[in-house]
């Protein structure tokens, strides 16, 4: 857990500006072999979600990063 939360966290801080850089694997080869479904995939989704959600984000930022997470399913789903 501890590994996946700073992944997590490295993953969305450099992908909005950094400074902090993502150390983690791309996501094709972090997901390859999972079998995860389109149902799964939503699931995280809306979890990332509901956590701007909750911590306020405006709706223009938790649209990009939809549309930055939605772009990255093809690497993620059934890989
Ligand atoms: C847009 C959706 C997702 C994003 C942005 C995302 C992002 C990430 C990142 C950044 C990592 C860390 C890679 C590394 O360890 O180097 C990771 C690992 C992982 N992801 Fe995802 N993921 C997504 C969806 C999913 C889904 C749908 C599942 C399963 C239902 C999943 C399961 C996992 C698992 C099991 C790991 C390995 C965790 C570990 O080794 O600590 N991910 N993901």
């Amino acid at each position: 857990m501890e590994h996946a939360k700073r992944m997590a966290r490295e993953f969305f801080c450099a992908g909005s500006g950094g400074p902090e850089p993502y150390t983690g694997k791309d996501m094709l080869a972090a997901h390859k072999g999972m079998n995860i479904s389109e149902q799964e995939y939503l699931a995280v989704m809306d979890d990332i979600v509901g956590a701007m959600s909750k911590h306020k984000l405006d709706e223009g930022t938790k649209n990009d990063v939809i549309a930055i997470l939605y772009s990255l399913k093809g690497n993620i789903i059934r890989v």
